[in-house]
C-alpha cells in the first residue's frame, strides 16, 4: 500500500493551504431546496450557484408528481435497466426525449456524466478518433479514455482550426466522431453548430452534442440547440444530456437511431453495470417536460432575467466573456481574488461559484453565475448591488 497516495500529495497540499488560508469556499453546507434563494451555512442567499435554470426542482407540480411516484413505486427500483430498472415511467421519458430531439429512441443513465461516458465508450473503439473542442466537458474526455480512442482537439469554437483538424485527421483512423457541448459550462457561449455540422458532413464525420446546458434553455420552446439554430435533427447523430440542469434533478440520457440505442442498452458499461434512476426522479423529469410545454412563461422569465443580468453586469464594467446564456462568467483572472470575492459575496447574501484552475485555464479564473427563471427582480437587484460592492472592493471595476 505504501506509495499509493504519493501522487495525491501535491493536490492535498494545495487543498490544505486553501483551508489554512480560510479561502476554501467549496461544498458549503446548505439546508434548503434549490430555489431562487438557498440557506447556506444558516444564511439566506440569492442562489446563483446552481444550474437549475428553470427552477423546476421546487415547483409544486414537480413535487406533487414525485409524491405520487413514491407512493406507487417506493424509493428506488433496485436494479440496472437490463434487470428490473425499466419501468413504464422510464419508457415514457425515453419516448419524450426521442420526440424532443427527432430521434427514434433514447436511453437513460444515472447521471449526465455517465451518459457522455457511456455513449462515447459504446460508440468508439481503439484506433477511432474523437475530435473535441478544447473546452469540452470532462465527461467527454473521460469517455474517450474509457473507449481507448485517439483524441484530437481544436481551438474553442474556432471554425478555421476545426477545418484544419478535419483535414489533418482525414486518414487518422477508421472512424471519426466530433463531440461538442451545445453550451459551454464555464463560458456560457454556444457551439457554432450551424457551421460545425456542414464542415463535418463534408468530411464524413459523425456529430454528437452534449445538451447539458441547452435542453430547456435554448430554442423557442426550450427543445435545445437544434431548435435554436432551426436545424434538422437528422444532421446530428447522437444527442446526450442531463436532467441536473433542465429539471434540477439528476440523471442523463442519449437519443439516437434505434439500432444504436439498443446496442448501448446492452453494451454501454456505465449503463449496464449501474442501477437505474429511481422512478421518483423520472417522474420529476416528466413533470418538468410538462411544465416546459404548459407554462412557457418560465422560459420567457429565464431569458428576461438573463438580459437584465447582462445589462447590469456590463453596465458595471464587468467582463462576461462571450456568454449569451444563463450561465454567466464574471472574469477575474486571479485565483486568490476569485476566492476572496466569493466569500465577500456570501456576506452580501449572494451565492455563486468561484471557478479556478484546473476547472479553467490559469489567468481565466472567474466567478460563475447561473441565472434562474424563478429569480425575482428583487433577487437580481440584490445580487447586482452585492456584486458591485465586492467588485469595487477588489478593484475589478
Ligand atoms: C457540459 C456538461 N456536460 C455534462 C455534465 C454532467 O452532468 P451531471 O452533473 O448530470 O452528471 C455537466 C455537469 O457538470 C456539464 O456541465
Amino acid at each position: 500500500m505504501s506509495g499509493l497516495f504519493d501522487n495525491q500529495q501535491q493536490g492535498m497540499q494545495q487543498i490544505g493551504m486553501l483551508r489554512g488560508s480560510g479561502l476554501h469556499g467549496y461544498a458549503l453546507e446548505t439546508s434548503s431546496g434549490c430555489g431562487p434563494t438557498m440557506m447556506v451555512q444558516g444564511k439566506e442567499c440569492v442562489n446563483f450557484i446552481s444550474n437549475s435554470y428553470l427552477g423546476f426542482s421546487t415547483h409544486p407540480k414537480v413535487i406533487e408528481s414525485v409524491k405520487l411516484a413514491v407512493a406507487k413505486y417506493g424509493m428506488g427500483i433496485g436494479g440496472s435497466p437490463l434487470a428490473c430498472g425499466t419501468s413504464d415511467l422510464h419508457n415514457k421519458l425515453c419516448e419524450r426525449l426521442a420526440a424532443n430531439y427527432g430521434k427514434e429512441d433514447a436511453i437513460l443513465f444515472a447521471s449526465g456524466y455517465q451518459a457522455l461516458l457511456g455513449t462515447i465508450q459504446g460508440l468508439m473503439r481503439r484506433g477511432d478518433v474523437a475530435l473535441l473542442d478544447n473546452l469540452d466537458h470532462r465527461s467527454i474526455i473521460d469517455g474517450c479514455a474509457l473507449a481507448g480512442c485517439k483524441l484530437r482537439s481544436f481551438k474553442h469554437n474556432d471554425m478555421a482550426d476545426l477545418a484544419d483538424l478535419l483535414e489533418r485527421t482525414s486518414k487518422a483512423g477508421p472512424r471519426r466522431l466530433l463531440v461538442v457541448d451545445s453550451v459551454y459550462s464555464m463560458d456560457g457561449d454556444v457551439a457554432k453548430l450551424d457551421e460545425i455540422v456542414p464542415l463535418c458532413r463534408q468530411a464524413d464525420v459523425a456529430v454528437m452534442i452534449d445538451e447539458a446546458h441547452s435542453l430547456g434553455v435554448m430554442g423557442k420552446t426550450g427543445k435545445g440547440v437544434l431548435e435554436h439554430f432551426e436545424m434538422d435533427p437528422s444532421t446530428v447523430g447522437f444527442v446526450s444530456g442531463t436532467f441536473s440542469k433542465f429539471a434540477g434533478a439528476v440523471g442523463g440520457f442519449t437519443a439516437a437511431d434505434r439500432e444504436f440505442i439498443d446496442f448501448l442498452r446492452h453494451f454501454s458499461s456505465p449503463l449496464v453495470f449501474s442501477a437505474s434512476l429511481p422512478p421518483l426522479v423520472v417522474a420529476a423529469v416528466l413533470a418538468s417536460f410538462d411544465l416546459l410545454e404548459q407554462e412557457p412563461e418560465w422560459l420567457e422569465r429565464l431569458w428576461k432575467n438573463v438580459a437584465f443580468m447582462f445589462d447590469g453586469l456590463n453596465n458595471l464594467g464587468l467582463d462576461t466573456a462571450d456568454s449569451t446564456t444563463p450561465c454567466i462568467p464574471i472574469m477575474v483572472g486571479d485565483t486568490e481574488k476569485v476566492l476572496r470575492m466569493n466569500l465577500d459575496l456570501l456576506k452580501e447574501g449572494v451565492y455563486c461559484s468561484p471557478v479556478v484552475h484546473p476547472g479553467v485555464p490559469l489567468r481565466k479564473e472567474r466567478l460563475r453565475l447561473g441565472v434562474m427563471a424563478s429569480h425575482s427582480q428583487a433577487h437580481l437587484e440584490k445580487a447586482l448591488d452585492g456584486i458591485a460592492k465586492v467588485a469595487k472592493k477588489h478593484e475589478l471595476i
